[in-house]
């Protein structure tokens, strides 16, 4: 069994989404550990590769040879299409640039679309692992053929988390490492790999418990969501409400462990 979708319009979009992110795999898998481009964005350690643009360009530019009328919010500036457009396609060509950049081997393409404002369809994929993380609205989160479930622990002091800190993490005080050393003393373990749509799979595959960060972008969290609510998981903001699309604020759990990692990563009155 494969993830497949019943109706057209989304089918559609699903085999072009996975069209293009094998295609811009194949290219992040070609150019991984060989001599790049590097610059870096507003802050000093956000950083882009020619790689990252060049995945952005093939995706962007397929999405518009297929669908002219459907909206693009793209990391690297591909963003087109004017308001009222029903789909909209959230574009991370390359997760995780600096692991891409130094040569550590986690990184993945991430494409979310929505439907008026709703997320219909995520694929997520992982060149190097050869592993493409997929889910569609109702139709479950899939790794190739396996369907996923979130894990079933129910002891913070058995579970493993993910988390990240945010690009200011030099200049803000708002940087995470608080929530972080709790968790830390806590939990049995903590993961911090650079890649925050890998990270959302991971907890829709049962590989991690939960998963919590700040400071994201929609591009990062626009497929990786739609994956761990289809695997039966949790996600809201740090309060417990509905997460908002802009990866401000994003707490992903397998259900069981969400409270109490909202209260071990609650920002403490000083
Ligand atoms: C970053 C990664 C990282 C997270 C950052 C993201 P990028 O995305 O997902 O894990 O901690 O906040 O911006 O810049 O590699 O696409
Ligand atoms: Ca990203
Ligand atoms: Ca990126």
């Amino acid at each position: 069994m494969t993830l497949t979708a019943s109706e057209p319009a989304i089918a559609d979009r699903l085999a072009l989404a996975r069209e293009v992110a094998g295609r811009a795999g194949d290219l992040q898998r070609e150019r991984y550990e060989t001599r790049l481009t590097i610059a870096s964005k507003g802050a000093s350690i956000d950083l882009v590769t020619e790689v990252d643009r060049a995945c952005e360009a093939l995706i962007v530019g397929a999405i518009r040879e297929a669908f002219a009328n459907d909206a693009i919010l793209a990391e690297e500036g591909g963003t087109g299409a004017g308001p009222g457009a029903e789909f909209c396609w959230i574009v991370d060509p390359l997760d995780g640039t600096t692991n891409f950049a130094h040569g550590f081997p986690r990184f993945c393409v991430s494409i979310g679309i929505e439907r008026r404002g709703e997320r219909v369809v995520g694929v997520v994929l992982d060149p190097l692992l050869d592993e493409r993380f997929e889910a569609v609205r109702g139709g479950g989160a899939w790794l190739g053929s396996r369907r996923l479930a979130v894990s079933s622990e129910t002891a913070f002091g058995r579970g493993l988390f993910a988390t990240g800190f945010p690009y200011d993490v030099h200049t803000s005080e708002d940087d995470n490492l608080e929530a972080f050393a709790r968790v830390v003393k806590s939990a049995r373990g903590i993961r911090r790999d650079g890649s925050a749509a890998l990270d959302l799979c991971y907890v829709a595959a049962g590989r991690v418990d939960g998963y919590w960060e700040r400071k994201l972008h929609a591009w990062d969290v626009a497929a990786g969501i739609l994956l761990v609510e289809e695997a039966g998981g949790r996600v809201s903001d740090e309060q417990g409400g509905p997460v908002d699309r802009s990866g401000r604020e994003l707490v992903a759990t397998n259900g069981p462990l969400h409270d109490s990692l909202i209260e071990k990563i609650r920002r403490r009155a000083v």
